[in-house]
């Protein structure tokens, strides 16, 4: 049977198929299954340093008569970050208890100051690496894309100085020039790039006239964009690319690893079949590597990709050849 191990995150990994980060990995039951199912490692559901201020913010809408303690104040942010803190260190140090699956910890930081103190704590807890799940929206009309970027090279070195367990990042494809930008993290200490996270979107409702949120989970054609990025980055860049969105199938999994990925992360498929599906993920790449008489993921792992192949295939985005000829 085909070896499908794999290294992502800096560590050594069983399959190169992981269980992404959701509320399927924010729990210690449902952790040990998708570890149990043969997921090589699997990312925690990320601790949001927004959510922490939410919550802070609704407490204090209930409680007029807190808004001029400023000791008061200062004590319930203490306690409930140390509360949402202490949970998720919690989870950390009980799934490491319960599975030898690596456990990497995400967080999700909106200030560069809150990362290092996270980092720190996750890596005291015993986390086997740490995603970073950033995500500075360019739509604010007065600030630029250069202080845009800026503020991620800055994030990853400050946890970088703190942090000796292998730090990733999971990215959007919203930088204005994504390859120099992947170019930039990976050279800057890194162990991986994930690329495309997928967020939260509007979507409109037009019988109700009403903004409305879009479909959560993917759909198995959404993979597309990051397969061209992938294809084009890896072997490009100084780290190793991982894949997410849209990876539903076996197929869509060995199309990413032709391209180049170490590995993929997936999530919505696993809400929809259960753990089952990294099972189903696994035995199908070491098939398909059984026919093709493939014993590593290291016989045609990026033997598609751009800096392996065609440039041309990767870059394309226009139609042109298609313009006048029938059906399309
Ligand atoms: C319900 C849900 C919750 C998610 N929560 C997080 C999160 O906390 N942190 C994170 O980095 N990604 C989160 N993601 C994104 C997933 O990790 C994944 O990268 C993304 O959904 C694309 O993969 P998919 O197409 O297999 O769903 C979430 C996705 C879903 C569907």
């Amino acid at each position: 049977m085909a070896n499908i191990s794999t290294r992502f995150f800096g560590l050594n990994l069983k399959s190169p198929v992981i269980a992404a980060s959701s509320s399927m990995t924010g729990n210690a039951e449902q952790v040990i299954k998708l570890a149990e199912a043969g997921a090589g490692a699997v990312v925690l559901k990320s601790i949001f340093e927004e959510e922490i201020y939410h919550e802070l913010q609704e407490e204090l809408s209930l409680r007029d008569d807190l808004h001029s303690d400023p000791e008061y104040l200062d004590y319930f942010d203490y306690v409930i970050k140390q509360e949402k803190i202490s949970k998720y260190l919690k989870l950390i140090a009980e799934v490491k208890a319960k599975t030898t699956v690596p456990i990497v910890a995400s967080v999700n930081c909106i200030s560069s100051g809150e990362w290092t103190l996270f980092a720190r704590k996750l890596e005291e807890a015993g986390a086997d690496a740490l995603e970073l799940n950033m995500f500075v929206s360019p739509s604010d009309f007065n600030k630029s894309s250069s202080a845009n970027e800026q503020f991620y090279i800055e994030t990853v070195s400050k946890v970088l100085q703190v942090v000796s367990i292998p730090v990733s990042i999971k990215i959007s494809h919203y930088f204005s020039n994504l390859a120099l930008m992947a170019k930039k993290l990976s050279s800057s200490g890194i162990a991986g790039i994930t690329v495309f996270n997928r967020f939260y979107t509007p979507d409109i409702d037009v019988n109700n006239q009403k903004i409305i949120t879009a479909d959560v989970l993917s759909s198995p054609d959404d993979y597309y964009l990051p397969l061209r990025w992938i294809g084009i980055l890896s072997g490009n860049v100084a780290c190793e690319m991982a894949a997410t969105t849209g990876i539903h199938t076996v197929e869509t999994a060995l199309k990413f690893l032709l391209a180049g990925a170490s590995a993929v992360q997936i999530a919505s498929v696993l809400y929809k079949e259960g753990p089952e599906a990294i099972t189903r993920m696994n035995n199908g790449i070491s098939n398909w590597m059984d026919q093709k008489g493939y014993t590593s993921l290291t016989d045609f792992r990026g033997t598609l990709s751009q800096s392996a192949s065609s440039t041309e295939a990767w870059q394309r985005v226009q139609f042109m050849k298609y313009f006048g000829e029938k059906a399309y």
